[in-house]
């Protein structure tokens, strides 16, 4: 790994968390929400235990370590606001992130590139009002996918005869989304900083890989991973788009690596044909096209009824409270539960759930609420 010595770096991180536009954060308050996700705990114990059966010892302890810290070490290489301009600048010369993203926008607050700001507990697994969106998600949300893979991996020896690498089976899906503990921070207002948008994706996923390739993990399992957004058979471009990215942050040849090839012509492709566990993770990785929507429904009804009963105390409410209310709820009982309950019977069955497992719509906790001022409908 090519490193910047530690001292240096800290303090210059730590001078650019604290810089006028820093944002104001509130990791702490998901941390201590994130304990009372009993689901999240449970996901979390079930990726640690197929973590731990990872047969290649390298890989199993990035893996085991990156889900005790999930830490953008690679971010060692750019320390200072020159160095990150300098990436940016690069990326955008290679056509994989949009001229107008500035630095700023592209690398989320960090205060050590060796300590993730969110632990893989706490994290989120998706933006506000879409899926996992709550303290917890990303560790329930890691656990269907790793869970749906290891499935996939079963039925194509069952179907076909075709035995899969175990290790790429159960490390991809793990990888794949860790990076949201870095890029989905809370806000003091319970919102979260936008994502960018790098190589055509979310930031989360190039970062990911970037962070595979700056580990040595290696070159079958940097690709497989990087194959989670889109299918490498059907859509390879994308995923070269996302190899490409992903090596230019983590400062390797993806040539030399064995991860790409490239044409006299400059041309791109795989250096090797799409394999089937490249493939499983990205079938894996496809619960968001319910959880997505469902999110959606499961923010604006919770909403709905929070609103509603702060007006039955004839109270007012202010839109971070609103946010912190839901976030506490969704970590109470996991939103697809809710979402359930939404679609056999609207509101009032929401309300039923929730009043039967003794949870709130508005706790103390969740902030202010502002007696006597008009309800808002
Ligand atoms: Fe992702
Ligand atoms: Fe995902």
């Amino acid at each position: 790994m090519n490193r910047v010595p530690g001292a240096v770096a800290a303090i210059a991180f730590l001078l650019a968390a604290f810089s006028a536009d820093a944002v104001e954060l509130d990791n702490a308050r998901a941390e201590k929400l994130a304990k009372g996700n009993a689901t999240a705990k449970v996901s979390m114990e079930f990726v640690l235990k197929q973590a731990r059966r990872i047969k290649d010892p390298k890989v199993r302890t990035a893996v085991l370590a990156i889900l005790a810290n999930p830490a953008p070490t690679f971010m060692s290489r750019y320390p200072d606001t020159a160095s990150k301009e300098a990436i940016r600048s690069r990326l955008v010369e290679e056509g994989l992130l949009a001229a107008m993203v500035t630095s700023t926008d592209l690398f989320p607050p960090l205060e050590s590139p060796e300590k993730s700001p969110l632990s893989f507990l706490a994290a989120p697994g998706g933006t506000p009002d879409h899926h996992h969106d709550y303290p917890g998600g990303l560790a329930e949300h890691t656990a269907f996918n790793l869970q749906s893979a290891m499935d996939l991996e079963k039925n194509y020896k069952v179907r076909y005869g075709v035995t899969l690498d175990p290790d790429l089976v159960i490390a991809a899906p793990i990888l794949h989304d860790a990076w949201k503990a870095w890029v989905f921070q809370y806000s003091k207002d319970g919102s979260q900083p936008k994502q960018a948008t790098l190589a055509g994706t979310g930031a989360h996923h190039p970062f990911g890989v970037a962070e595979s390739i700056f580990r040595g993990l290696p070159a079958e399992l940097v690709v497989a991973q990087a194959a989670a957004h889109d299918p490498p058979g059907i859509a390879p471009e994308i995923v070269i788009g996302y190899l490409r990215a992903a090596a230019l942050l983590a400062g390797v040849d993806p040539v030399a690596k064995g991860y790409l090839a490239r044409a006299e012509n400059g041309s791109w492709s795989l250096a090797k044909l799409p394999s089937v566990e490249g493939t499983v993770n990205h079938l894996s990785d496809h619960d968001y096209v319910i959880t997505d929507p469902a999110g959606k429904e499961v923010a604006d009804c919770l909403e709905r009824l929070i609103r509603a009963e702060a007006a039955a105390r004839k109270a007012g409410l202010e839109m971070p409270t609103v946010r912190w209310a839901r976030t506490r709820i969704k970590t109470q009982v996991p939103h697809m539960r809710i979402y359930a309950e939404l679609r056999a019977g609207g509101d009032p069955a929401v309300k039923a759930l929730l009043a039967s497992k003794k949870i709130p719509l508005l706790d103390t906790a969740d902030g202010p609420v502002l007696a006597g001022a008009p309800a808002t409908p």
